[in-house]
């Protein structure tokens, strides 16, 4: 049978679900967890509530800006987790840029990076009021690489580390 890949955003229902992908989730290639690793007890009591705030602003990091954590399920479980940022900083304009996903590893080389950010990209254009999506990736990460090109992405510059792409919406 077909699997059925959906985006949902964190919530308070899923927190057991959210709180297992997370731990599962590390931080590589630029893209950051600060989940990773984090006991079950601080997920559930401090951890959660933030990830929660993301999309509000409230209690976000210095420099952080809003964001909205869907995480990407594929019928009853989470496979991976797309990030996107409402808008740039200068930082974020010439750095990470508006969207940051990972694909658990236990899931890696099904597509499900290319159907997820696919779906990014829809929730995106509800959400970020500009012409483009700007990405970056790192050199030597070419399966990330390919997801944003089957994605429509064009490479707008490079430096000695990373290719920043842009996606029109
Ligand atoms: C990068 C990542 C998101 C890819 O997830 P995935 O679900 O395995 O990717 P998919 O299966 O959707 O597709 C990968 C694409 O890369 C291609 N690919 C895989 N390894 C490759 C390699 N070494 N060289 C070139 N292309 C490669 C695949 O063929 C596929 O392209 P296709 O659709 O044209 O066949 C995943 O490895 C990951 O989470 N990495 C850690 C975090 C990360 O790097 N995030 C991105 C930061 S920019």
């Amino acid at each position: 049978m077909r699997t059925v890949l959906y985006l949902k955003a964190a919530n308070q229902a899923d927190a057991e679900a959210e709180f297992d992908a997370l731990t599962h989730l590390p931080s590589e290639h630029g893209f950051t967890n600060v989940y990773a690793g984090m006991s079950r007890e601080i997920f559930m009591t401090t951890g959660l509530a933030q990830l929660l705030n993301n999309p509000t602003g409230i209690n976000l990091p210095n420099g952080y800006v809003p964001e909205t954590d869907f995480f990407l399920w594929s019928d009853d479980h989470i496979v991976g987790l797309f990030k996107v940022r409402h808008y740039l900083t200068p930082a974020l304009r010439h750095g990470a840029g508006h969207i940051g996903y990972a694909i658990l590893p236990a899931f890696r080389g099904r597509g499900y990076a290319n159907q997820g950010l696919a779906l990014a990209i829809q929730e995106a254009r509800q959400i970020i009021h500009e012409d483009e999506i700007y990405l970056s990736v790192h050199r030597n990460n070419p399966a990330s690489l390919a997801v944003q090109l089957k994605n429509g992405a064009v490479i707008a510059g490079e430096n000695g580390e990373e290719y920043f792409t842009r996606i029109k919406l």
